[in-house]
Protein backbone atom coordinates (compact mmCIF):
# COMPACT_ATOMS: atom_id res chain seq x y z
CA UNK A 1 0.00 0.00 0.00
CA UNK A 2 2.25 2.96 -0.85
CA UNK A 3 0.36 6.09 -2.58
CA UNK A 4 3.03 7.81 -2.94
CA UNK A 5 4.73 5.74 -5.28
CA UNK A 6 5.12 7.71 -9.12
CA UNK A 7 4.69 4.95 -11.37
CA UNK A 8 6.12 5.03 -14.65
CA UNK A 9 2.82 3.79 -17.13
CA UNK A 10 4.44 4.71 -20.41
CA UNK A 11 4.95 2.25 -23.22
CA UNK A 12 1.66 0.35 -21.56
CA UNK A 13 -1.21 1.16 -23.92
CA UNK A 14 -2.57 2.98 -21.14
CA UNK A 15 -5.08 5.49 -22.58
CA UNK A 16 -4.42 8.26 -20.19
CA UNK A 17 -0.45 8.45 -20.23
CA UNK A 18 0.24 7.10 -24.04
CA UNK A 19 -2.43 8.74 -25.87
CA UNK A 20 -0.63 12.02 -25.19
CA UNK A 21 1.44 11.03 -28.11
CA UNK A 22 -0.86 10.33 -30.12
CA UNK A 23 -2.80 13.07 -29.16
CA UNK A 24 0.48 15.62 -30.22
CA UNK A 25 0.24 17.06 -26.29
CA UNK A 26 3.63 19.38 -25.59
CA UNK A 27 6.11 17.01 -23.68
CA UNK A 28 5.80 17.68 -19.88
CA UNK A 29 1.79 17.63 -20.07
CA UNK A 30 0.65 16.05 -16.39
CA UNK A 31 -2.40 14.32 -17.62
CA UNK A 32 -5.67 14.37 -14.76
CA UNK A 33 -8.15 13.72 -17.47
CA UNK A 34 -9.97 10.42 -17.80
CA UNK A 35 -11.03 8.56 -14.49
CA UNK A 36 -8.13 6.16 -13.64
CA UNK A 37 -5.81 6.06 -11.33
CA UNK A 38 -2.10 6.09 -10.83
CA UNK A 39 -1.50 3.68 -8.20
CA UNK A 40 -1.36 0.04 -8.35
CA UNK A 41 -4.27 -1.98 -7.36
CA UNK A 42 -4.26 -4.11 -4.38
CA UNK A 43 -1.54 -6.29 -3.71
CA UNK A 44 -4.38 -9.46 -2.92
CA UNK A 45 -5.81 -8.92 -6.64
CA UNK A 46 -2.35 -9.25 -8.14
CA UNK A 47 -1.88 -12.27 -6.15
CA UNK A 48 -5.39 -13.45 -7.48
CA UNK A 49 -4.32 -12.57 -11.09
CA UNK A 50 -0.99 -14.41 -10.93
CA UNK A 51 -2.52 -17.26 -10.11
CA UNK A 52 -4.87 -17.04 -13.15
CA UNK A 53 -1.08 -16.56 -15.40
CA UNK A 54 0.63 -19.06 -13.84
CA UNK A 55 -1.93 -21.41 -15.30
CA UNK A 56 -1.82 -20.01 -18.44
CA UNK A 57 -4.95 -20.70 -19.55
CA UNK A 58 -7.45 -18.62 -20.41
CA UNK A 59 -10.36 -19.86 -21.58
CA UNK A 60 -14.48 -19.17 -21.54
CA UNK A 61 -15.17 -19.29 -17.65
CA UNK A 62 -18.10 -18.29 -15.56
CA UNK A 63 -18.56 -16.38 -12.09
CA UNK A 64 -18.66 -19.13 -9.20
CA UNK A 65 -20.05 -18.25 -5.53
CA UNK A 66 -17.21 -16.62 -3.96
CA UNK A 67 -17.73 -13.88 -6.41
CA UNK A 68 -21.12 -13.26 -5.93
CA UNK A 69 -20.11 -13.56 -2.08
CA UNK A 70 -17.63 -11.00 -2.40
CA UNK A 71 -19.57 -8.78 -4.46
CA UNK A 72 -22.69 -8.86 -2.32
CA UNK A 73 -20.67 -9.24 0.94
CA UNK A 74 -19.27 -5.61 0.01
CA UNK A 75 -22.49 -3.69 -0.35
CA UNK A 76 -24.16 -5.18 2.32
CA UNK A 77 -20.97 -4.54 5.07
CA UNK A 78 -20.44 -1.41 3.57
CA UNK A 79 -23.87 -0.37 2.86
CA UNK A 80 -26.47 -2.00 4.57
CA UNK A 81 -27.49 -3.03 1.06
CA UNK A 82 -28.45 -6.56 0.48
CA UNK A 83 -28.76 -8.70 -2.28
CA UNK A 84 -29.13 -11.51 -3.81
CA UNK A 85 -26.73 -13.56 -6.54
CA UNK A 86 -30.12 -13.83 -8.68
CA UNK A 87 -30.23 -9.99 -8.61
CA UNK A 88 -27.12 -9.40 -10.25
CA UNK A 89 -26.60 -8.88 -13.98
CA UNK A 90 -23.31 -8.83 -15.09
CA UNK A 91 -21.68 -6.71 -17.86
CA UNK A 92 -18.50 -5.48 -19.20
CA UNK A 93 -18.63 -1.86 -18.05
CA UNK A 94 -21.03 0.38 -16.51
CA UNK A 95 -21.36 2.79 -19.97
CA UNK A 96 -22.44 -0.41 -21.49
CA UNK A 97 -24.75 -1.52 -18.45
CA UNK A 98 -26.41 2.70 -19.40
CA UNK A 99 -26.41 1.63 -23.13
CA UNK A 100 -28.32 -1.68 -22.81
CA UNK A 101 -30.57 -0.14 -20.02
CA UNK A 102 -31.55 3.06 -22.38
CA UNK A 103 -32.15 -0.18 -25.43
CA UNK A 104 -34.19 -2.62 -22.71
CA UNK A 105 -36.46 0.10 -21.17
CA UNK A 106 -36.82 2.65 -23.88
CA UNK A 107 -37.64 3.14 -27.69
CA UNK A 108 -36.55 5.15 -30.46
CA UNK A 109 -37.33 8.31 -29.61
CA UNK A 110 -38.22 8.28 -25.94
CA UNK A 111 -37.16 10.72 -23.59
CA UNK A 112 -34.51 9.78 -21.00
CA UNK A 113 -33.46 12.59 -18.37
CA UNK A 114 -30.29 13.33 -17.19
CA UNK A 115 -28.77 16.25 -14.61
CA UNK A 116 -26.41 18.30 -16.65
CA UNK A 117 -23.09 18.70 -16.60
CA UNK A 118 -22.62 14.64 -16.38
CA UNK A 119 -20.37 12.55 -17.30
CA UNK A 120 -20.72 12.63 -21.05
CA UNK A 121 -21.39 8.96 -22.31
CA UNK A 122 -24.88 9.11 -20.45
CA UNK A 123 -25.41 11.55 -23.30
CA UNK A 124 -24.17 9.43 -26.25
CA UNK A 125 -25.70 6.17 -24.90
CA UNK A 126 -28.98 8.43 -25.56
CA UNK A 127 -28.25 9.63 -28.78
CA UNK A 128 -26.44 7.01 -30.57
CA UNK A 129 -29.25 5.15 -29.72
CA UNK A 130 -31.67 7.00 -31.27
CA UNK A 131 -33.63 8.46 -27.66
CA UNK A 132 -34.01 12.16 -26.76
CA UNK A 133 -32.31 13.49 -24.31
CA UNK A 134 -34.14 15.59 -21.75
CA UNK A 135 -31.64 17.87 -19.46
CA UNK A 136 -32.78 18.72 -15.68
CA UNK A 137 -29.62 20.95 -14.93
CA UNK A 138 -28.26 21.09 -11.52
CA UNK A 139 -27.85 24.54 -10.10
CA UNK A 140 -24.80 25.54 -9.42
CA UNK A 141 -25.11 27.38 -5.52
CA UNK A 142 -21.27 28.49 -4.75
CA UNK A 143 -19.44 25.84 -5.71
CA UNK A 144 -21.78 23.44 -4.62
CA UNK A 145 -24.82 21.88 -6.90
CA UNK A 146 -27.94 21.45 -6.18
CA UNK A 147 -31.06 19.73 -8.08
CA UNK A 148 -33.83 21.84 -9.26
CA UNK A 149 -36.75 19.36 -8.44
CA UNK A 150 -39.73 21.63 -9.75
CA UNK A 151 -38.05 21.40 -13.25
CA UNK A 152 -37.50 17.83 -12.62
CA UNK A 153 -40.70 17.19 -12.08
CA UNK A 154 -42.06 19.47 -15.24
CA UNK A 155 -39.35 17.81 -17.35
CA UNK A 156 -40.66 14.70 -16.76
CA UNK A 157 -44.63 15.65 -17.20
CA UNK A 158 -44.32 17.16 -19.89
CA UNK A 159 -41.53 15.09 -22.11
CA UNK A 160 -43.44 11.78 -21.36
CA UNK A 161 -39.75 10.62 -19.74
CA UNK A 162 -39.03 6.92 -19.37
CA UNK A 163 -36.37 6.60 -18.46
CA UNK A 164 -33.29 9.13 -15.82
CA UNK A 165 -29.60 8.28 -15.18
CA UNK A 166 -28.88 9.42 -11.87
CA UNK A 167 -24.94 10.23 -11.17
CA UNK A 168 -24.45 9.27 -7.71
CA UNK A 169 -22.22 10.35 -6.36
CA UNK A 170 -22.35 12.75 -9.21
CA UNK A 171 -19.43 13.37 -11.74
CA UNK A 172 -18.01 15.59 -12.58
CA UNK A 173 -19.57 18.23 -10.02
CA UNK A 174 -18.85 16.05 -6.64
CA UNK A 175 -21.90 15.89 -4.80
CA UNK A 176 -22.71 12.86 -2.72
CA UNK A 177 -26.73 13.34 -2.85
CA UNK A 178 -28.45 13.15 0.61
CA UNK A 179 -31.80 11.50 2.16
CA UNK A 180 -33.60 14.62 1.24
CA UNK A 181 -32.78 15.15 -1.94
CA UNK A 182 -32.90 12.30 -3.75
CA UNK A 183 -36.61 11.03 -1.46
CA UNK A 184 -38.59 13.38 -3.81
CA UNK A 185 -36.36 12.12 -6.70
CA UNK A 186 -37.63 8.59 -6.32
CA UNK A 187 -41.30 9.51 -5.20
CA UNK A 188 -41.13 11.66 -8.82
CA UNK A 189 -40.19 8.76 -10.52
CA UNK A 190 -42.75 6.48 -8.81
CA UNK A 191 -45.54 8.85 -9.22
CA UNK A 192 -44.82 8.88 -13.35
CA UNK A 193 -43.56 5.63 -13.92
CA UNK A 194 -39.94 6.73 -14.66
CA UNK A 195 -37.24 3.78 -14.44
CA UNK A 196 -33.99 4.81 -12.82
CA UNK A 197 -30.20 3.23 -14.01
CA UNK A 198 -28.60 4.49 -10.92
CA UNK A 199 -24.64 5.01 -11.68
CA UNK A 200 -23.05 4.53 -8.22
CA UNK A 201 -19.29 3.50 -9.52
CA UNK A 202 -17.79 5.89 -7.56
CA UNK A 203 -19.72 5.42 -4.25
CA UNK A 204 -16.95 3.73 -2.72
CA UNK A 205 -15.36 7.38 -2.53
CA UNK A 206 -17.73 8.95 -0.62
CA UNK A 207 -15.21 10.98 1.37
CA UNK A 208 -15.17 12.54 5.13
CA UNK A 209 -16.36 9.11 6.65
CA UNK A 210 -19.57 9.78 5.61
CA UNK A 211 -21.80 6.43 3.77
CA UNK A 212 -23.05 5.93 0.44
CA UNK A 213 -26.91 6.14 0.06
CA UNK A 214 -28.04 3.45 -2.80
CA UNK A 215 -30.68 5.09 -3.99
CA UNK A 216 -32.51 1.89 -4.30
CA UNK A 217 -32.70 1.89 -0.77
CA UNK A 218 -34.24 5.78 -0.41
CA UNK A 219 -37.42 4.77 -0.17
CA UNK A 220 -39.70 1.41 0.30
CA UNK A 221 -40.49 0.80 -3.40
CA UNK A 222 -37.33 2.25 -5.14
CA UNK A 223 -36.29 -1.43 -5.61
CA UNK A 224 -38.92 -1.30 -8.22
CA UNK A 225 -38.02 0.40 -10.73
CA UNK A 226 -34.57 0.80 -10.16
CA UNK A 227 -31.22 -0.59 -11.96
CA UNK A 228 -27.69 -0.18 -9.81
CA UNK A 229 -24.89 -0.01 -11.42
CA UNK A 230 -21.87 -1.06 -9.59
CA UNK A 231 -18.30 -1.88 -10.21
CA UNK A 232 -14.62 -2.58 -8.36
CA UNK A 233 -13.17 -0.76 -11.67
CA UNK A 234 -13.13 2.90 -9.90
CA UNK A 235 -12.48 1.78 -6.38
CA UNK A 236 -9.38 -0.98 -7.27
CA UNK A 237 -8.28 0.60 -10.79
CA UNK A 238 -9.28 -2.72 -12.39
CA UNK A 239 -11.17 -0.37 -15.52
CA UNK A 240 -9.21 -2.55 -18.01
CA UNK A 241 -10.68 -5.58 -16.50
CA UNK A 242 -13.97 -4.84 -17.40
CA UNK A 243 -16.22 -6.04 -14.84
CA UNK A 244 -19.36 -4.71 -13.76
CA UNK A 245 -22.37 -5.83 -11.49
CA UNK A 246 -25.61 -4.26 -12.30
CA UNK A 247 -28.55 -4.99 -9.46
CA UNK A 248 -32.07 -5.14 -10.53
CA UNK A 249 -34.63 -6.58 -8.00
CA UNK A 250 -37.68 -5.88 -10.44
CA UNK A 251 -37.86 -9.51 -12.23
CA UNK A 252 -39.45 -7.84 -15.19
CA UNK A 253 -36.96 -5.28 -15.54
CA UNK A 254 -34.29 -7.87 -14.91
CA UNK A 255 -35.49 -10.41 -17.66
CA UNK A 256 -35.53 -6.99 -20.07
CA UNK A 257 -32.23 -5.95 -19.38
CA UNK A 258 -30.62 -10.07 -19.36
CA UNK A 259 -32.86 -10.50 -22.63
CA UNK A 260 -30.72 -7.08 -24.38
CA UNK A 261 -27.39 -8.51 -22.98
CA UNK A 262 -28.16 -12.08 -24.43
CA UNK A 263 -29.06 -10.21 -28.09
CA UNK A 264 -25.70 -8.57 -27.88
CA UNK A 265 -23.64 -11.66 -26.37
CA UNK A 266 -21.90 -9.21 -24.05
CA UNK A 267 -22.52 -11.11 -20.76
CA UNK A 268 -19.50 -13.13 -20.55
CA UNK A 269 -16.92 -11.92 -18.08
CA UNK A 270 -12.63 -13.22 -18.31
CA UNK A 271 -11.21 -14.97 -15.79
CA UNK A 272 -8.83 -12.56 -14.88
CA UNK A 273 -11.67 -9.58 -14.18
CA UNK A 274 -13.41 -12.76 -11.67
CA UNK A 275 -10.30 -13.51 -10.15
CA UNK A 276 -9.48 -9.25 -9.50
CA UNK A 277 -12.80 -8.67 -8.58
CA UNK A 278 -13.19 -11.35 -5.97
CA UNK A 279 -9.82 -10.51 -4.33
CA UNK A 280 -10.54 -6.89 -4.14
CA UNK A 281 -13.75 -6.89 -2.75
CA UNK A 282 -13.07 -9.65 -0.24
CA UNK A 283 -9.12 -7.85 0.38
CA UNK A 284 -9.49 -4.60 -0.31
CA UNK A 285 -10.94 -2.80 2.29
CA UNK A 286 -8.18 -1.60 4.43
CA UNK A 287 -6.57 -0.45 0.95
CA UNK A 288 -9.32 1.16 0.42
CA UNK A 289 -9.47 3.37 3.30
CA UNK A 290 -5.55 4.22 2.98
CA UNK A 291 -6.31 5.29 -0.78
CA UNK A 292 -9.29 7.97 0.27
CA UNK A 293 -6.90 9.55 3.02
CA UNK A 294 -4.74 10.14 0.27
CA UNK A 295 -7.44 11.39 -2.37
CA UNK A 296 -8.82 14.00 0.89
CA UNK A 297 -5.24 14.74 1.40
CA UNK A 298 -4.92 15.62 -2.38
CA UNK A 299 -8.42 17.09 -2.57
CA UNK A 300 -7.66 19.79 0.67
CA UNK A 301 -4.09 20.51 -1.11
CA UNK A 302 -5.51 21.58 -4.32
CA UNK A 303 -8.23 23.48 -2.29
CA UNK A 304 -6.02 25.32 0.01
CA UNK A 305 -3.54 25.86 -3.14
CA UNK A 306 -6.52 27.66 -5.26
CA UNK A 307 -7.88 29.63 -2.73
CA UNK A 308 -4.05 30.83 -1.59
CA UNK A 309 -2.40 31.27 -5.00
CA UNK A 310 -4.45 31.32 -8.15
CA UNK A 311 -8.14 33.28 -6.29
CA UNK A 312 -8.78 33.61 -10.20
CA UNK A 313 -10.32 29.90 -9.68
CA UNK A 314 -12.66 28.13 -7.45
CA UNK A 315 -12.87 24.63 -6.77
CA UNK A 316 -16.33 23.19 -6.40
CA UNK A 317 -16.80 21.01 -2.86
CA UNK A 318 -15.72 17.72 -3.59
CA UNK A 319 -17.78 15.49 -1.23
CA UNK A 320 -17.38 12.37 -3.66
CA UNK A 321 -15.36 10.79 -6.45
CA UNK A 322 -11.73 11.32 -6.72
CA UNK A 323 -12.59 14.22 -9.79
CA UNK A 324 -12.17 17.88 -8.93
CA UNK A 325 -14.32 20.32 -10.88
CA UNK A 326 -12.52 23.66 -10.99
CA UNK A 327 -14.67 26.93 -12.46
CA UNK A 328 -12.06 28.84 -14.56
CA UNK A 329 -14.69 31.56 -15.97
CA UNK A 330 -12.27 33.87 -13.59
CA UNK A 331 -9.39 33.68 -15.99
CA UNK A 332 -11.65 35.65 -18.57
CA UNK A 333 -11.12 33.40 -21.18
CA UNK A 334 -13.47 32.27 -23.93
CA UNK A 335 -14.46 28.59 -23.77
CA UNK A 336 -11.94 28.07 -26.51
CA UNK A 337 -8.93 29.95 -25.66
CA UNK A 338 -9.31 28.05 -22.00
CA UNK A 339 -8.38 24.78 -23.63
CA UNK A 340 -5.68 25.97 -25.55
CA UNK A 341 -4.31 27.72 -22.61
CA UNK A 342 -5.35 24.47 -20.53
CA UNK A 343 -2.99 22.70 -23.22
CA UNK A 344 -0.24 24.64 -24.49
CA UNK A 345 0.54 27.15 -21.24
CA UNK A 346 -0.56 25.20 -18.45
CA UNK A 347 0.56 21.36 -19.85
CA UNK A 348 -1.89 20.08 -17.66
CA UNK A 349 -4.11 17.26 -19.54
CA UNK A 350 -7.80 17.88 -18.18
CA UNK A 351 -11.39 16.31 -19.26
CA UNK A 352 -12.73 20.35 -20.75
CA UNK A 353 -16.17 21.09 -19.25
CA UNK A 354 -17.95 21.57 -21.75
CA UNK A 355 -17.73 17.49 -22.56
CA UNK A 356 -19.94 17.12 -19.36
CA UNK A 357 -22.55 19.65 -21.29
CA UNK A 358 -23.00 23.35 -22.06
CA UNK A 359 -22.84 23.96 -18.64
CA UNK A 360 -19.47 22.98 -17.78
CA UNK A 361 -18.35 25.82 -20.10
CA UNK A 362 -15.25 27.15 -18.54
CA UNK A 363 -14.87 24.52 -16.28
CA UNK A 364 -12.30 21.75 -16.24
CA UNK A 365 -12.38 18.34 -14.55
CA UNK A 366 -8.83 17.23 -12.65
CA UNK A 367 -8.63 14.11 -11.92
CA UNK A 368 -6.56 13.60 -8.20
CA UNK A 369 -6.20 10.05 -8.00
CA UNK A 370 -2.45 9.98 -8.33
CA UNK A 371 0.81 11.05 -5.67
CA UNK A 372 0.30 14.11 -3.59
CA UNK A 373 3.60 14.91 -5.73
CA UNK A 374 2.02 15.20 -8.97
CA UNK A 375 -1.24 17.38 -7.43
CA UNK A 376 1.53 20.07 -6.29
CA UNK A 377 3.28 19.94 -10.14
CA UNK A 378 0.27 20.24 -11.13
CA UNK A 379 -0.89 23.50 -8.93
CA UNK A 380 2.95 25.02 -9.28
CA UNK A 381 1.89 24.81 -13.50
CA UNK A 382 -1.35 26.20 -13.30
CA UNK A 383 -0.23 29.05 -10.98
CA UNK A 384 2.85 30.30 -13.20
CA UNK A 385 0.93 29.77 -16.54
CA UNK A 386 -2.44 32.05 -14.47
CA UNK A 387 0.63 34.67 -13.33
CA UNK A 388 1.95 35.03 -16.87
CA UNK A 389 -1.62 35.42 -18.62
CA UNK A 390 -3.03 37.78 -15.64
CA UNK A 391 -0.96 40.10 -13.79
C1 LIG B 1 -20.03 8.04 -13.53
C2 LIG B 1 -19.24 7.04 -14.32
N1 LIG B 1 -19.87 5.97 -14.82
C3 LIG B 1 -19.21 5.04 -15.54
C4 LIG B 1 -17.84 5.16 -15.78
C5 LIG B 1 -17.13 4.16 -16.62
O1 LIG B 1 -17.52 2.91 -16.34
P1 LIG B 1 -17.01 1.66 -17.19
O2 LIG B 1 -15.56 1.83 -17.45
O3 LIG B 1 -17.33 0.52 -16.29
O4 LIG B 1 -17.81 1.65 -18.44
C6 LIG B 1 -17.16 6.27 -15.26
C7 LIG B 1 -15.74 6.43 -15.54
O5 LIG B 1 -15.17 7.48 -15.40
C8 LIG B 1 -17.88 7.22 -14.51
O6 LIG B 1 -17.28 8.28 -13.98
Amino acid sequence: MNFKKEINRRNTNSIKWDLMAVEGKPEGTIPMWVADMDFESPKEVKKALKRVISHNVYGYSFAPDSYYNAVTGWFKRRYDFEFAKEQIVTTPGVVTAVGVAVRAFTEPGDAVLIQRPVYYPFSMMIEQNGRRIVNNPLINVEGRYVMDIEDFERKIAENNVKLFILCNPHNPVGRVWTKEELEPVANICEKYGVTVVSDEIHCDFVLDGKKHLPFVCVTENAKNFTVTCTAPSKTFNLAGLQTSNIVIFNRDLRQAFADEIERMSIGMLSPMGIAACTAAYEHGEKWLKGLKKTIEGNRDYMKAYIEEHIPELSMCDLEGTYLAWVDMSGLAMTNDELKEFMVKKVKIWVDDGDMFGPEGENFARFNLACPQTTVERACKQLEEAVLAKMR
